[in-house]
């Protein structure tokens, strides 16, 4: 990746035919400046782990009061028209208040996994 960023950085900085005395040229400065905007964009719970979300979703028996609630596996909870959580931010607000009423202490990486789950499986914010 390094590697691809300098070559990139160098044909960058040929074609716009600038020069830089710096210790990263504009090249370099432009590709940085794309790849650092591009991350602030990043799909929300970039730092979830979908995975993990999904064991823990079956681990704490998430599906328990959602079934009582919607019949089914439960999961119709999370696409009725309805639904509570409209943001990738009261999904987390959710989730806490779930896990809060089954006394579960989610650390705020297992909130982030279990948010990324239900986030790529059914709520698909962006
Ligand atoms: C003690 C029962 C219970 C448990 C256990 C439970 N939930 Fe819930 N959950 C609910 C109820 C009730 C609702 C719906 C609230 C409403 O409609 O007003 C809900 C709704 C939700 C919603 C919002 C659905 C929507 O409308 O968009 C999410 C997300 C959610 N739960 C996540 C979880 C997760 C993750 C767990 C496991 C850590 C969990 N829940 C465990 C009772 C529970």
């Amino acid at each position: 990746m390094k590697n691809v960023a300098l070559s990139v950085g160098r044909v960058l900085t040929r074609h716009v035919g600038l020069k830089s005395d710096l210790p990263i040229n504009i090249g370099q400065a432009v590709l940085i400046l794309l790849l650092s905007s591009s991350a602030a964009q990043a799909a929300p719970f970039a730092g979830g782990h979908a995975e993990n979300g999904k064991k823990l979703f079956a681990q704490y028996e998430c599906s328990s009061c959602h079934e009582g609630k919607v019949g089914g596996d439960g999961s119709a909870i999370f696409t009725r028209s309805n639904r509570r959580v409209t943001s990738s931010k009261n999904l987390v607000s959710q989730i806490e208040q779930c896990s809060g009423a089954i006394g579960a202490n989610l650390s705020t990486q297992e909130k982030q996994d279990l948010a990324a789950h239900l986030n790529q499986t059914y709520y698909k914010f962006k």
